[in-house]
């Protein structure tokens, strides 16, 4: 059956007083969606009804064998269990989200055709074997982040990562709509934002130290209306949208579309020929912050305003890493502020400035994450923290009582390169390959079990400076994120016992799928003659992985 990720338990067999040994699917097989299971029997009708040209009626008839869907009240919220017999198939979840979750399994069980958008010809197996799964989630917080500021990925690509994440069983999508290189949500009443902040002149081609550029405009952003349906259609899915909205640093493309928001007396100063920054065209840390002013603040709530109106996720992430504090010291507006507010120095102007947005979420019934920096000077109660730089951030964020989201660098990186061959398109950071990525660990071994319990789960990253297009972000994250979602979802043992012999075996299957979804992922041979990138600049880091 080979199953990715592995659920808990599979019983296979017929069940008691059963006959032929599978159900096979038919074009009199319907699909009854009991109460509360509506939604995910329309998403289980279209999909398979795609792949497998069946109509899949709603109801159920006398001796008919088709697919049930019900909520069980006695199963956990994301657990479900999915029974092959001779009545057909019954799919029961805790909740809608089991049953979905349910339903992923059972399009797995029909074979890597079942993941076509039309069925490939009428004489094709249609069938699942008698048996019984058990299944639950180790992880509430299975979670992707899809960097789409420095590579804009249009609408359609992100409905795309959003379908395959759902076969991975992963559930929240971390929007990351905002950074030096591209503003990419439409903001009402600050319409500049998208006007100037969504586009660069030029962009440079392979890591910053490469003399490369791609000599044309890059750009896009998603209307309000792009924003409802993506979200939309991520709830169809049982995915949860955080969006991402970056302060104080990485701000360059908003200050480019409202210079005021910048650190004017310093930037004025530094800039050859006038005083206004354009979107920026490279990579890196940026010097260009957002200014610690009444302004910004203003600003800035007006944005989150129009964020919270789009997205109704408990989380919202307000980024908070990697920001220089040069600007800051030599800004005479910054150090009055420092005075006025009684701060020791620039750090703590940076903790003031994330905890206003804190208290600010808290107060409109909404929780604050942010990557692990905003741990530096205290953070509010409620707060959480992508920790991203190790497992160091997010070990001293439990232990101080604050929820944490495993996605250290060194591990779940996934635009690092993940074969050390000089085939690697672009390689950058750690070599990370699919075994690495199959033994990550999320939870690490120094907290106590109070402490473990604060781990809310774990989530893969994908930058895509390096990466310009949606076949290049497909190579980046598979097959890696296949390993990486079986960590998220399945109770393995400790990383040094897992069956990686297995779990290759079973990605055998899986590349099939993935080939019916048409994911550009990288062979296990290597990367295919167009996957390679000769002569791009990339910046590999040799040696162990620091944090390991
Ligand atoms: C990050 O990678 N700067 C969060």
């Amino acid at each position: 059956m080979d199953l990715i990720p592995a659920p808990r338990s599979v019983v296979t067999g017929p069940g008691p007083g059963s006959g032929t040994g599978e159900v096979r699917l038919t074009a009199h097989s319907r699909l009854r969606a009991g109460p509360g299971t509506e939604g995910v029997g329309h998403w289980l009708r279209t999909a398979l009804g795609q792949a497998t040209g069946l109509p899949l009626h709603e109801g159920c008839e006398p001796g008919d064998d088709g697919i049930r869907l019900r909520l069980d009240p006695d199963l956990g919220p994301e657990e479900y269990r999915l029974v092959s017999d001779p009545d057909g198939v019954l799919i029961e979840g805790g909740s809608a989200a089991g049953v979905f979750w349910g339903a992923q399994t059972l399009r797995q069980l029909l074979g890597p055709d079942t993941y076509r958008r039309a069925p490939l010809g009428p004489d094709r197996a249609r069938s699942v074997p008698h048996l019984t799964i058990e299944d639950a989630p180790r992880f509430r917080w299975r979670g992707l982040m899809l960097d789409v500021a420095r590579h804009f990925m249009p609408k359609e690509g992100v409905l795309r990562y959003l379908d395959l994440m759902a076969a991975h069983k992963l559930n929240v999508f971390h929007f990351h709509l905002t950074d030096d290189q591209g503003w990419r949500i439409e903001i009402e009443r600050h319409p500049r934002l998208t006007e100037i902040g969504s586009w660069r002149a030029r962009t440079k081609t392979g890591h910053r130290a490469s003399p490369l550029w791609e000599e044309k405009p890059h750009g896009g952003y998603y209307t309000r209306d792009d924003i409802r349906e993506i979200v939309a259609y991520a709830a169809e899915r049982h995915i949860t949208v955080v969006p991402e909205i970056d302060v104080p640093g990485h701000s360059q493309a908003a200050i480019a579309a409202y210079p005021e928001l910048g650190n004017t007396d310093v930037i004025a100063a530094s800039i050859e020929g006038g005083n206004s920054l354009s979107v920026w065209d490279t990579w890196g840390i940026n010097p260009n912050v957002l200014a610690p002013t009444d302004n910004t603040l203003r600003f800035y709530e007006g944005v989150f305003e129009e964020v919270l109106e789009l997205f109704p996720s408990e989380f919202v992430h307000i980024g908070g890493d990697e920001c220089p504090k040069e600007q800051w010291r030599s800004s005479e507006t910054a150090q009055a502020r420092i005075r006025e507010l009684g701060l020791a120095d620039e750090d703590e102007l940076q903790s003031w400035f994330v905890g206003h947005f804190d208290a600010w979420l808290s107060a409109r019934g909404r929780r604050l994450i942010g990557w692990d920096e905003i741990l530096e000077g205290g953070l509010a109660k409620g707060a959480a923290v992508s920790s991203w730089r190790g497992y160091a951030g997010g070990i001293a964020a439990a232990r101080a009582g604050h929820d944490v989201v495993m996605c250290p660098e060194q591990q779940v990186y996934l635009d690092h390169r993940q074969d050390p061959g000089p085939d690697e398109p672009v390689p950058i950071g750690w070599v990370r390959t699919l075994e690495d990525v199959y033994r990550f660990e999320p939870v690490p071994p120094e907290l106590t079990p109070e402490e473990a319990r604060h781990v809310l789960g774990t989530q893969a990253n994908l930058w895509t400076e390096v990466m310009e297009d949606h076949a290049r972000v497909d190579y980046q994250a598979f097959p890696r994120l296949a390993a990486f979602a079986e960590v998220a979802w399945s109770a393995l043992p400790a990383p040094a016992e897992r069956d990686f012999t297995g779990f290759e075996q079973r990605m055998t299957t899986h590349y099939r799928r993935l080939d019916a979804l048409g994911v550009a992922y990288r062979p296990p041979t290597g990367p295919l003659p167009w996957q390679r990138r000769p002569g791009v600049l990339g910046r590999p880091i040799d040696g162990p992985p620091p944090h390991r």
